[in-house]
């Protein structure tokens, strides 16, 4: 009970503190770390706010804080347990203190198209992955799919040799290191919004990521190129305290949660054509992107390989047999 009456203190404090939001309605923070628009996430973060201002209109207020700005993916979750903010929206690579189940979605090379990512995020299986954080509080409301990566470096990479001794930004991601490291780099884990200053001042190489992060974050004026590798998924996980979801009056989180969904079917079904737009913008603003030959993509797969056996132990054959069947 004393638990649930200082929840109830904290979600009126934050009702109260809340500039753009009336008396009486919910605040609902959703801090995150890319650019507000023009990118997948930025995007559909926007048109939940939108949606749930509108709809949920003296219920609700939803704030949107992004690059950066409230919270790093590394404290928004502490945050989402403190109260400090409702929803955050990290890779699913940001998620391996609290589960070692996602790692497969940074398998290099498990998922051909967004297409797959979709079909198997839908499948019982991926549904399955969204409730596996609840015993450390977190639950997931969808998956917000967001492209796939393509490596820059300060020198042309054309075969996984050309990696050889650079030393490249990942995510807090054991997958990514063993990544780079299989090619023969080294891998440094830095803040995405440290990224841009560790290219320019040469602190790293290179980095991998997708093609909106690489444009709207001006990657790629601060390295050689980008090569299209598509190596692996970029995809986040909507994740809400699963304390402050069960506190919600039924009708509110059912009205709130049929929201969710919609904007996640929308913002997924659009993600292929943001990433083919700002892979244009990319060249249109005279950068280099470079495409691989059917014998070079070989190499690259060829030498990632090895990572998959590294960690089937900890995500389990089952999970990426079916992640692999929606190929
Ligand atoms: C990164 O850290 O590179 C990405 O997870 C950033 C993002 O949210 O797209």
């Amino acid at each position: 009970l004393l638990g649930a009456v200082s929840a109830a203190a904290l979600l009126f404090t934050a009702n109260a503190a809340s500039a753009n939001c009336d008396d009486g309605e919910m605040v609902i923070k959703f801090s995150h770390v890319v650019a507000a628009t023009g990118h997948p996430k930025g995007d559909a973060a926007t048109l939940l706010a939108e949606r749930v201002n509108s709809e949920m209109d003296g219920k609700a207020c939803m704030e949107v804080f992004a690059n950066s700005t409230l919270f790093d993916d590394d404290k928004v979750l502490e945050a989402l347990l403190l109260g400090d903010v409702q929803l955050a929206a990290p890779s699913l690579s940001k998620f391996e203190a609290y589960t070692l189940k996602y790692r497969l979605f940074d398998l290099p090379f498990l998922f051909s198209s967004l297409k797959a990512v979709d079909s198997f995020t839908q499948s019982e299986a991926g549904k399955g992955l969204l409730t596996v954080m609840e015993d450390v509080g977190y639950t997931g409301l969808g998956y917000w799919s967001s492209g796939l990566k393509q490596f820059s470096a300060n020198k042309p990479l054309l075969t996984p040799s050309d990696a050889d001794g650079l030393k490249f930004r990942v995510q807090t991601s054991d997958v990514a290191v063993a990544m780079i490291e299989a090619m023969g780099g080294s891998a440094q884990k830095l803040a995405f919004k440290e990224v841009y200053g560790a290219l320019q001042t040469g602190v790293v190489d290179g980095q991998e990521n997708s093609w909106s992060n690489i444009y709207t974050q001006k990657f790629f004026e601060v390295q050689d190129g980008v090569t299209e590798t598509n190596h692996q998924l970029l995809a986040y996980l909507l994740v809400t305290s699963t304390e402050w979801l069960n506190s919600l009056d039924e009708d509110f989180r059912e009205q709130f949660l049929k929201i969710t969904n919609e904007v996640t079917i929308e913002a997924n079904a659009s993600v292929a054509a943001k990433e083919a737009e700002n892979r244009q913008n990319i060249l249109d603003a005279g950068g280099t992107i470079r495409e691989l030959d059917a014998e070079q993509r070989k190499a690259w797969v060829d030498v990632m390989k090895p990572v998959w056996t590294k960690f089937e132990g900890d995500i389990g054959t089952d999970l990426i047999d079916a992640a692999v069947a929606s190929n």
